[in-house]
């Protein structure tokens, strides 16, 4: 990690908790959060219980997210949660395209896109998730599959994004077959496809706004590999499913990006 970036750390709940278990793991991360400078973290609940969670963290370092947005601010789409409605209740960031929805619920490139586009008109700033499957992994295609969903979900937006890119965009890097399998990607792989990640990022937004761009690793982080993962330079945080619904593991890993990040 370097000194330029501040590192992010954010807990994917994904379709996990009640609200009981919502309040509680907020109220167990809010105050060794609060002792912990050098890192955003970052909790992203479940859309019914934003608020609850909302509550417990708000007026606290601890940022609240959601894990979907749809396009549009409001109108006849039943079911589905605006970004404006993620900021009136307290969001600062959207998690999007990630590969479960990509995979089970049919997201494409250019949804991606346009939720992307529309998440930063309202202020959210998006965490856009990138990510090769097994077989683009193993045919040796990570680099040019995860260059293109980058390209397609910014194709555009480098005037809506600017020379702030860094406070408006969060990357992760999330291979799929890591995800929730128990076999993270190792260190150096995940920090040479960052590396790629980031040159890409230059492409489409200039040197110093590819810079300033938080690139994060997900799949399967744990405390016990958190610090290795944050040791590479290009490595600004991560995106946790599991290990976030324990308080003290997402805790460990907030705690070892910051140290990695002074
Ligand atoms: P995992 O999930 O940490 O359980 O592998 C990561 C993610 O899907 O964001």
């Amino acid at each position: 990690m370097t000194d330029k970036r501040r590192p992010i750390v954010a807990g994917n709940w994904k379709m996990n908790t009640t609200l009981r278990d919502a309040r509680e793991l907020a109220t167990a991360l809010r105050e060794p959060l609060a002792g912990l400078d050098g890192v955003d973290s970052v909790l992203c609940p479940p859309f019914v219980y934003l608020i609850a969670a909302g509550e417990v963290i708000e007026q606290s370092n601890v940022a609240l997210g959601a894990q979907n947005c749809h396009v549009e601010s409001k109108g006849a789409f039943t079911g589905e949660v605006s970004p404006a409605m993620l900021v009136d209740v307290g969001c600062r960031y959207v998690i999007l395209g990630h590969s479960e929805r990509r995979r089970l619920l049919k997201e494409d490139d250019a949804l991606i896109r346009r939720k992307l586009e529309s998440a930063v008109a309202h202020g959210l700033v998006p965490i856009v998730c990138t990510g090769e499957n097994l077989a683009e992994n193993e045919a040796g295609r990570t680099t040019e599959v995860v260059g293109g969903q980058l390209r397609a979900a910014l194709h555009g937006l480098g005037g809506l994004l600017g020379d702030d890119a860094g406070a408006k965009l969060v990357v992760a890097y999330e291979p799929v077959w890591a995800i929730g399998t128990g076999r993270p990607a190792t260190a150096q792989d995940a920090g040479a496809t960052i590396g790629s990640i980031r040159r890409t990022l230059v492409e489409l937004l200039g040197e110093a706004a590819a810079a300033a761009v938080r690139i994060q690793y997900g799949g399967s982080v744990t405390p016990a590999n958190a610090a290795e993962l944050f040791a590479q330079p290009e490595i600004d945080g991560a995106l946790v499913g599991g290990a976030s619904l324990k308080a003290p593991d997402f805790f460990a890993i907030c705690r070892a990006a910051a140290a990695a990040g002074l």
